[in-house]
């Protein structure tokens, strides 16, 4: 692929120092006024018509309605609540449903997800359901909680696998299928690879060490070559407690945020597990990646250690060349870190009774990001995680693989990872292999010891985030060096002329704030979900509510394809295999008691919904 040369780059190629920028220099800032309006109005008379992108763009929206381009329609496919189970109820909105009710129905905050066929016009989706919301899921707004409540909330975490068929008007889901299943915060599952069993890994109710119940803060997702789906993990901390004066969590507890006070799920006065005075180990069996099969619904969810532990986005599988499966993964939060994990043995295609365990056993990477003074590209390094090296020994505090896994964060520290800004989801292009990963912003980059402003992380308190991208030596995906770049740094060129005014593929009719979902579909088109500030003022003025974008690797093209209703985020992404659908999470419409009645209007309760979006002709989408 031919590499896009950013703005930035331009810009310290012409001999700017970048650090000079950020301070404020005059000098470099007269030189910056005089070089940006330049560099875009070339970059957007020479940017080549883009090949790949067909739809005419959207507006940006304050409205409370899902809004797609010209000559599309979306229609709701199923909402938080749905009946997917037999013999569960229909959805109540007042609030009052047992835990019974929403074990049988689909959970709450759609997120990542995954399309598995079954025949032409059959396939199962699996969908992570990350939290929920107590104001809209108790009549008492959780401050009146039971043991059922508890029992409830748990009920609506996890994920979701039901079965859809194709329809003329689009998709619909099965609400009786032998395949649907829910998935939850109790759930028994099975833990593998390398801290499977240690001593860190037992609890009063398992001293195996192997038997974890549930899931839950399920964001991103991924999906194998041999038909499973993976459910990742993310803040798994918000739900342990400390309860009791003056207890004090260690350096580990703290590194993965887990903290005394409640944040308020309360799960703790229900539930030992979640009480670390209790069960201190409890929190070390979250924070990994799960793999599902969806085809069985009797299967066990199998924890995979070897993935590292860490708050998960999403899991972007790929097959390298030489037969190794490698998987990329960002650890969501301010300052850490982006991870590989290349398969010990290889990927045999048609053998999938081979391929089941190919997550157990292989090596976990971390990403360092090198760049000389002011640049915005440059070499990488993947630094092996394991046992025995690059510092990794007791002289650090680990004594085995199993504690290089658990605590993944703080062995990534020793090796010299690079502190990224918030890594979200990653996407391998389907043909390229290029990958790329959203850094959604960083309130404390440029502020908080070990979050230097440099390299991939260009700019200070960064609140409108970027997307690196690179490419592995050779092409192979489990190469340990890459040469890395930005496709695209987002800003505000409305109301900045620096920095914060964004790459030169970024303008008035396309900005956004904080990329968090990200996929490439068949053609490689990038699909770019947003997570960010809807306020619509000051810093993010002129770019409304959530919104999806599509951007065409090529020639750095970005445009706008959908927008989200009121204080919702639009995250998981997912197309039928003929590219004609595509199914995108709106989760949490009306968050913060801010009125969203969506999907169903009125005076209505907003819900968490996936929507199917297809073309009006039939056509392929985006293109
Ligand atoms: Fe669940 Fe990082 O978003
Ligand atoms: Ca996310
Ligand atoms: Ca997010």
């Amino acid at each position: 692929m031919k590499n896009q040369e950013s703005d930035f780059s331009k810009i310290v190629d012409a001999g700017v120092s970048r650090r000079r920028f950020l301070q404020g220099g005059a000098t470099a800032m007269g030189m910056f006024l005089a070089a940006n309006p330049v560099a875009q109005a070339v970059a957007a008379s020479t940017q080549p018509e883009s090949k790949l992108l067909g739809f005419t763009k959207v507006a940006t929206s304050t409205a409370d309605t899902f809004v797609v381009p010209e000559g599309y329609v979306a229609r709701p496919l199923i909402s938080w609540g749905d009946p997917i189970l037999k013999g569960a109820p229909a959805f109540n909105e007042n609030g009052q449903q047992p835990a019974s009710a929403q074990a049988g129905q689909f959970g709450d905050n759609t997120d990542g997800m995954s399309f598995f066929p079954l025949t032409e016009d059959r396939a199962l989706l699996a969908v992570n359901n990350e939290y929920t919301n107590y104001k809209l899921l108790f009549d008492h707004k959780g401050q009146a909680m039971t043991a059922d409540d508890v029992k409830k909330a748990q009920a609506a975490h996890g994920v979701s696998v039901f079965e859809i068929k194709r329809t003329a008007d689009g998709w619909d889901y099965v609400s009786d299928s032998d395949y649907n299943r829910r998935i939850t915060a109790y759930t028994e599952m099975q833990l593998t690879g390398p801290a499977a069993g240690h001593d860190l890994m037992k609890t009063g109710a398992d001293a195996s060490g192997t038997k974890v119940l549930g899931t839950f803060n399920n964001c991103a997702n991924g999906e194998t070559p041999w038909g499973t789906y993976l459910t990742c993990e993310e803040n798994f901390n918000g739900y342990f407690a400390a309860p009791g004066e003056g207890v004090e969590l260690d350096q580990h507890q703290k590194r993965y945020g887990l903290k005394a006070k409640d944040r308020g799920y309360q799960w703790y006065k229900f539930d030992d597990r979640f009480d670390m005075t209790k069960e201190p180990n409890e929190p070390h069996r979250h924070g990994w990646v799960v793999e599902i099969d969806p085809m069985d619904p009797t299967s066990t969810p199998l924890k995979r250690t070897a993935l590292g532990r860490i708050k998960h986005e999403n899991a972007a599988v790929t097959v390298a060349d030489n037969g190794h499966v490698v998987v990329y993964m960002g650890d969501d939060e301010r300052g850490e870190h982006i991870y590989k994990f290349v398969s010990a043995n290889k990927y045999q295609p048609g053998n999938n009774a081979a391929n089941r365990n190919l997550l157990e056993d292989g090596t976990l990477y971390v990403a360092r990001f090198d760049a000389a003074e002011g640049d915005v590209k440059g070499k990488g390094q993947w630094l092996e995680l394991t046992y025995g090296k690059n510092g990794l020994d007791s002289s650090n505090g680990f004594n085995s693989q199993a504690e290089v896994l658990i605590y993944a964060r703080e062995a990534a520290t020793v090796v010299g990872a690079t502190t990224m800004d918030r890594p979200e989801w990653v996407a391998v292009h389907p043909q390229t292999k290029t990958v790329c990963c959203t850094l959604t912003n960083n309130s404390e980059r440029g502020v908080k010891p070990g979050q230097p402003v440099g390299g991939p992380n260009p700019r200070a308190e960064n609140k409108y985030g970027q997307i690196v991208r690179w490419r592995e030596a050779g092409g192979d995906n489990s190469a340990t060096t890459f040469d890395w770049d930005l496709f695209l740094v987002a800003g505000n060129p409305t109301i900045h002329k620096d920095f914060y005014a964004g790459s030169a593929n970024i303008n008035d009719e396309n900005m956004f704030n904080s990329p968090d979902g990200l996929g490439f579909d068949q053609a490689g088109r990038l699909w770019i979900m947003t997570d960010g500030k809807y306020s619509n003022m000051e810093s993010y003025a002129g770019m409304g509510n959530n919104q999806v974008l599509v951007a065409d690797p090529e020639t750095g093209e970005v445009r706008r394809f959908a927008t989200g209703p009121i204080a919702s985020e639009l995250t998981g992404l997912t197309f039928s295999p003929d590219q004609r659908t595509v199914f995108i999470g709106v989760q949490h419409p009306g968050e913060k008691d801010k009125p969203s009645h969506f999907p169903a209007g009125g005076n209505s309760k907003p819900r968490s919904t996936i929507m199917v979006v297809q073309r009006k002709d039939g056509g392929i989408i985006a293109a």
